[in-house]
């Protein structure tokens, strides 16, 4: 249970300092879900590259790096980030279907481990960048495995007609290309098959493709250093990540005997389970057969059931009055999307009573807005059974109009 990680104490002392809605988060977890990972891959000695597009927040980041964990980035801000953080440039790799020629050369002057590309005309504008830099620029390609992750339509990648990736043919050319130009250095190759994706067969058939191909590359002397099986292992909402042995176990034996450095883009299963939106009930009403709470986070603070339909589990911090009954908990946004949870059984709460969202720390403020002017939520760092800090301050009216001339 995800609740014994946010006690309702502590919980009700962070809302009085902090106010609500926050993002709070819970050290400890987090940690034991990379410590999880390290235990399962510990025979395959892999690298972990940090979805950071999961949770950015620095302080979470720099838990990551002290763990030896580099950092996989899509964008120049990500990248950014990820330096500042203190995650080694040497474990670094950027990701991401449309990279700018700007970005790319940011990369390369970082001298980030190796960049995913997902198409020759991408390459091509890699070459010119480190053509004008005068360095070799490590590629590794995005490659499309046409393996079917069975989730959301929003959050599945590894299909052919998606956005992603090159196909294994198209992907041959590329190195053959790439192998030939002085200003390139085949590295690695990739897949992604998509996220929340719940069973490691896909993964197994993904990785037998990948690596019959780096085999195929090899054989014509194209000799690459990284495997690299991207992100997306499942997380049940509500609950910790299911064992990462079995991904482990899916994708260890693929690659065996081919003297590949593994690597892993884990987001979702690391910073999900450690996070909670803390948010305060503002009113109660009836309406058209329905119990509603307004609450005070909504969807600009929390998207996902909007987005995906994404459930997370909502709890009261302390007791409620009366018997059980249904609730739609919404925010105050002026949309009918914007609900936080559906049909939720609770007892009722009081005006200003607390309300926790569980499996909220990814996705959650990374994919949060400013939308319908209300600042963003401060971030919450639980550090110990009673201690905490503040890692994000709660935005202003004044950064609201920060950026505007
Ligand atoms: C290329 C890539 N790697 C890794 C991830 C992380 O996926 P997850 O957060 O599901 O682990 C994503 C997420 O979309 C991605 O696009």
């Amino acid at each position: 249970m995800l609740s014994r990680y946010f006690k309702p104490a502590l919980l009700r002392k962070i809302a009085a300092k902090a106010g609500t809605p926050a993002y709070v988060y819970s050290k400890p977890l987090f940690l034991k879900q990379i410590r999880t990972y390290k235990k399962a891959f510990r025979a395959l000695d892999p690298l972990f590259c940090y979805a950071m597009k999961a949770n950015s927040n620095g302080a979470l980041c720099a838990l990551a790096a002290a763990e030896g964990w580099g950092a996989d980035v899509v964008s120049g801000g990500e990248l950014y980030r990820a330096l500042k953080a203190g995650f080694e440039p040497g474990r670094i790799i950027f990701s991401g279907v449309g990279k700018t020629p700007a970005e790319l050369e940011y990369a390369l002057r970082a001298g980030i481990l190796f960049i995913n590309a997902e198409s020759m005309e991408e390459v091509l504008e890699l070459e010119c960048a480190a053509a004008r830099l005068k360095v070799k620029a490590p590629l590794s390609l995005r490659i499309n495995p046409d393996v079917d992750p069975h989730t959301h339509k929003f959050i599945a990648t590894g299909l052919l007609g998606t956005k992603f990736g090159v196909s294994f043919e198209e992907a041959r050319a590329i190195y053959r290309y790439a192998a030939a130009s002085p200003h390139l250095r085949p590295a690695g190759a990739q897949f992604h098959i998509g996220s929340q994706v719940h069973s490691p067969r896909p993964y197994a058939l993904a990785a037998r493709k990948l690596a019959a191909f780096i085999s195929g590359l090899a054989g014509e002397g194209i000799r690459l250093s990284y495997a690299d099986v991207g992100g997306g292992w499942g997380v049940k909402e509500g609950g910790e990540m299911a064992d990462p042995a079995a991904l482990a176990k899916a994708v260890g034996p693929a690659f065996s005997g081919l003297g590949l450095k593994l690597l892993l883009e884990p987001g979702r299963s690391v910073a999900a389970p450690a996070g909670v939106l803390l948010s305060s009930v503002i009113y109660r009403k009836r309406g058209g057969g329905k119990n509603f709470i307004i609450a005070d986070a909504a969807m600009n603070d929390l998207v996902r059931p909007a987005l995906y339909g994404a459930r997370h589990p909502a709890g009261l911090v302390g007791p409620g009055r009366g018997g059980t009954k249904r609730w739609d908990i919404v925010g105050p946004v002026c949309e009918s999307g914007d609900f936080l949870a559906e049909g939720v059984a609770l007892k009722e709460p009081s005006a200003g009573q607390l309300i926790v969202f569980y499996s909220a720390g990814a996705y959650g403020f990374s994919m949060s807005s400013q939308y319908n002017s209300r600042p963003r939520a401060p971030e919450v760092l639980i550090t110990g059974p009673s201690s905490w800090r503040l890692v994000r301050r709660r935005e202003t009216y004044k950064d609201l109009l920060a950026a505007e001339l």
